[in-house]
């Protein structure tokens, strides 16, 4: 039940960290969950939205009610999402590592005895959301995340306009909040209105209200 604001809407949403391997048996990763992105996903679908979910590896199940296409490697997920334009919405939620290795070996590397560690030279990652920001197929909302340690809002508003993004939200991962793995999250809209800042929520209050707003935003436009 429930209404459905976004009934023949088509949203894209990542979530979830992204596996950069060294070689086959070894990667990068971060302490991304998957929690709010796949939150999210699924308060878009209860709002009749047609989603997409472009999910890194994470240990929570797929949303009922969302088609997942599962990746590993940031290359990988900016396929995974042009590959489902066009749409009305996007959310851009996932961790994305800012850097792969730069040549990926196709074997284990040896440890060597008396041999110094190998250095490992990294290569810049694509930015999903600045690709899909400007993209000529460009969703008429697009959403992305800012997690900071620090200068959280002066940063947001800065991804908003770089990145060609129409709502940044932005959060404070510093350790002591406890946000990144957690259950609940603090966090600020940011757009060219100004900032929005909300109470202290679990994730999924976050995503419904979220996906509200998105409705509402994607309702007042031309
Ligand atoms: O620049 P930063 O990584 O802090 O930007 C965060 C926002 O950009 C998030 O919405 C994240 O999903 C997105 N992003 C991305 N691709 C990257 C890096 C970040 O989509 N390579």
């Amino acid at each position: 039940g429930g209404p459905r604001p976004l009934a023949g809407k088509k949203a894209i949403v990542t979530s979830g960290p992204t596996h950069e391997p060294i070689d086959p048996v070894r990667y990068i990763a971060n302490r991304s969950s998957g929690r709010q992105g796949h939150a999210i996903a699924a308060a878009l679908a209860k709002l009749g939205a047609d989603v997409t979910l472009v999910s890194g590896p994470v240990e929570i199940p797929d949303p009922a009610g969302v088609t997942t296409v599962h990746v590993e490697r940031a290359e990988e997920m900016l396929a995974a999402v042009v590959a489902a334009l066009p749409a009305d919405i996007a959310v851009m939620v996932a961790a994305v590592a800012d850097w792969r290795v730069a040549a990926a070996g196709t074997q284990k590397i040896k440890k060597k005895p008396g041999e110094a560690p190998p250095p490992l030279l990294l290569a810049e990652n694509p930015d999903i959301l600045k690709t899909i920001g400007h993209h000529a197929d460009r969703p008429k909302l697009v959403v992305g995340f800012a997690a900071e340690t620090q200068d959280v809002e002066a940063n947001a508003r800065e991804k908003l306009t770089r990145k060609g993004a129409d709502l940044i939200v932005a959060n404070d991962v510093s350790p002591a909040t406890g946000i990144m793995g957690g259950s609940r999250n603090s966090v600020r809209i940011v757009s060219r209105d100004g900032v929005d800042a909300w109470p202290d929520l679990a994730k999924a209050e976050v995503a419904t209200r979220l996906a509200a707003l998105i409705a509402e935003r994607l309702a007042a436009l031309p």
